[in-house]
């Protein structure tokens, strides 16, 4: 089966033809992994820029993310079909739920078997979840089963590595997917990282992907700027040393960006 390239393509505030422009440079430079959400109101630019692409399909690896008011049962499988229908395509590789419900108002319990029907129905290949916190993951696989969880897309970069959900998800087999890697553009101006840049002649932010590589870690950076998308996208031609990736771990901090009052209690 198909898996998910290390480097997506993130669409987070790309609104209109700003997603068109931005996902076919990135299509164009090599990108074949898109991450777009029901929420970022640019599934249907984004589907656009695939279809003119014409790539082929089997070639691509697409996510896309439920909001989470279309949790309940009367949403959930209509919504993905709007998605479907936006994008273009028959299915996606990856349906996320893109944050758990605000106070487990609706639970798990509830919601995370309609994610496994999704996949029953054909509408995606893999399903997995966001935000999710330790505990979350540990109910989420004891509803939906050992293995069936690809993926938990978190917040992670230098300044924000969260160590305690990685490790959970690495012992359970679940892949980690990197949201924000360079926190929207604050790594390029870390002492640190340009310092380990200009040893590589390089830039902050392919020391970053070298970084994530090393770890395992997927993630899905996100330029308007072709120059930027070519830079990112041939990030392999860099060697961090063990030392260079110790300076990087110990940039962390804690301090998240992304922190919504509807977010969960995080660990
Ligand atoms: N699951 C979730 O809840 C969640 C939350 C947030 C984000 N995400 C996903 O994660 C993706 C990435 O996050 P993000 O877009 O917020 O932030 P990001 O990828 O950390 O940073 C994007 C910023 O970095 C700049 N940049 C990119 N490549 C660069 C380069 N080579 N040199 C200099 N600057 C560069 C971009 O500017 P230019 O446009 O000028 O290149 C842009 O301002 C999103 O697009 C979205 O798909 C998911």
């Amino acid at each position: 089966m198909k898996e998910m390239p290390q480097l997506g393509m993130g669409t987070f505030r790309l609104k209109d033809d700003a997603a068109l422009n931005a996902v076919t440079d990135a299509l164009a430079v090599g990108f074949r992994h898109v991450d777009t959400a029901q929420i970022y109101q640019n599934e249907e630019f984004v589907g656009d820029a695939i279809k003119t692409s014409g790539i082929d399909r089997s070639d691509l690896f697409i996510t896309t993310k439920v909001w989470y008011e279309s949790l309940s049962e009367d949403k959930f499988i209509p919504s993905i079909h709007e998605s479907l229908s936006k994008l273009k395509v028959e299915h996606v590789d990856l349906l996320l739920i893109h944050w758990p419900y605000p106070g487990d108002d609706i639970s798990l319990e509830d919601y995370l078997p309609r994610l496994k029907q999704a996949k029953e129905l054909g509408l995606t290949r893999h399903i997995g979840v966001s935000n999710f916190t330790i505990d979350q993951i540990k109910r989420a696989e004891e509803i939906l089963g050992k293995g069936e969880i690809y993926t938990n897309q978190i917040e992670l970069h230098p300044f924000m590595q969260n160590r305690q959900v990685v490790k959970a998800c690495e012992e359970r087999g679940i892949g980690i997917t990197a949201y924000m890697p360079f926190a929207v553009g604050d790594v390029m101006k870390d002492d640190t990282l340009n310092a380990i840049a200009d040893a590589h002649n390089t830039s902050p932010a392919q020391v970053v992907l070298s970084w994530l590589d090393k770890k395992g870690i997927n993630t899905i950076p996100s330029s308007t700027n072709k120059k930027h998308l070519e830079e990112n996208f041939s990030y392999t031609d860099i060697s961090l040393s063990d030392d260079e990736l110790y300076r990087i771990d110990e940039l962390d901090n804690g301090v998240r960006i992304v922190d919504p009052d509807f977010a969960p209690k995080w660990d």
